[in-house]
């Protein structure tokens, strides 16, 4: 078998992680970057840390609106397609480089599989959501997460091609978990202890391109008793340059530059809570057994909040401040709902029996 696999923002890097490794074992694999992440802090430390293989090519597409960006991305896809005539293209979640990749191989007839298949928040204003409906509906193979969202396609009609795989995410945690241990941005350096920081990201566009709901989530943070370590996606630091609250937020919060995947991880697993309204941060606070503060309205990574590990607050600071300073009532039992850490195994199950 021969895949195609897109990739281009941060969280796609972690989630081919575990798949690439595995798939590589018995299959040949072309990776494509489609270039919507380009500073070295979101793409590529991810690389080196993790030893993803160096993309085949690299689209260089960069930063534009929607349309733009998107449009770039097909045509650069569309191209790379026609030379490696691959079995099939892989692609990962909900940015615009996966609806990108999706457009084009179904416009192009080629098998298309779309890991994190089946998942919706019902939120149709964030451009993920979108993104997410529309790729599934173009997919022929749709690789779920767990069976909700293998649930969430059946209500939607998508029966046939649904493997349920666990989530590959879990897989990379797993495979990082030792490392973060001993990761080079240690507590110490950042001036925290255990147990006793909060770690924040926020970089959705509902958030940071809102100026009044950005100095909420700013004036919500700086209050919280603990440190509040908060690596800041390019996309906020130019937000908070803009709307005044610089300042504001480096003077009462431990700013920092995006960090690379290994310390990440090693500040998720050793933070008091996490407070995020990142898809992704949300899963792994979940897998390290931190207590997650969701800084949106709705989620579509459900099952944390079910299992009682994840509440959601929108950017109101009371709520905010309520969920980070109260101390969690976490339930007893902890539900498994994204399988076991082997989902890169199960994709790649999954692929050889679509293509057999
Ligand atoms: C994108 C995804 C989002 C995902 C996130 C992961 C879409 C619509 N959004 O959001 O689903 O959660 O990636 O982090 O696909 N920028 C830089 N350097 C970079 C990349 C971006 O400075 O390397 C800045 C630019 O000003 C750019 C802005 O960030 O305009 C937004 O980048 P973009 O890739 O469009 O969206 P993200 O917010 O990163
Ligand atoms: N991440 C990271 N460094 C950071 C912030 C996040 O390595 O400073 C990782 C995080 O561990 C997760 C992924 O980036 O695996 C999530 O990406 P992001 O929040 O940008 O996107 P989303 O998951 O919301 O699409």
């Amino acid at each position: 078998m021969k895949a195609l696999t897109v990739v281009g923002a941060r969280p796609q890097f972690v989630k081919a992680y575990p798949v690439s490794r595995h798939l590589r074992r018995d299959h040949e694999e072309v990776l494509v970057h489609t270039g919507q992440h380009y500073d070295a802090e979101l793409s590529d430390v991810f690389f080196e840390e993790l030893g993803i293989p160096e993309p085949d090519h690299h689209l260089g597409v960069g930063s534009g609106p929607h349309g733009e960006q998107t449009a770039e991305m097909m045509a650069g896809i569309e191209d790379r397609l026609a030379e490696e005539g691959p079995d099939l293209v892989l692609c990962y979640g909900d940015t615009n480089s996966t609806l990108a990749a999706g457009i084009v191989a179904s416009k192009t007839d080629v098998p298309l599989a779309h890991v994190e298949a089946g998942l919706r928040s019902d939120d149709r204003e964030m451009p993920e959501e979108v993104n997410r409906v529309l790729t599934d509906h173009a997919a022929d193979c749709l690789l779920a997460p767990s069976d909700a969202a293998a649930e969430n396609l059946r209500a939607e009609g998508l029966t046939d091609g649904v493997f349920v795989t666990g989530d590959v995410m879990s897989d990379a945690v797993s495979l990082v978990r030792d490392r973060a241990a001993t990761r080079a941005r240690t507590l110490a350096d950042l001036g925290v202890e255990p147990g006793e920081y909060v770690l924040a990201t926020v970089h959705r566009a509902h958030n940071t391109d809102d100026p009044g709901r950005l100095a909420d989530i700013v004036a919500a943070l700086a209050a919280v008793d603990d440190e509040v370590v908060f690596p800041a996606h390019p996309r906020t630091t130019d937000a908070l340059r803009e709307y005044g609250l610089y300042e504001e937020a480096a003077d009462a919060l431990t700013l920092l530059d995006p960090l690379g995947y290994v310390d990440f991880v090693g500040l998720v697993a050793d933070a008091r809570a996490v407070a995020t309204d990142s898809g992704g941060v949300q899963k792994e606070a979940f897998f390290l057994d931190t207590p997650c503060v969701t800084l949106r309205e709705t989620t579509e990574w459900t099952e944390t909040v079910d299992a009682g590990w994840n509440v959601l607050v929108g950017s109101d600071p009371d709520r905010i401040a309520a969920a980070l300073d109260g101390s969690f009532d976490l339930p007893d039992d902890k539900p498994r709902p994204y399988g076991d850490g082997d989902a890169a195994s199960a994709v790649t199950a999954a692929l050889e029996s679509f293509t057999s």
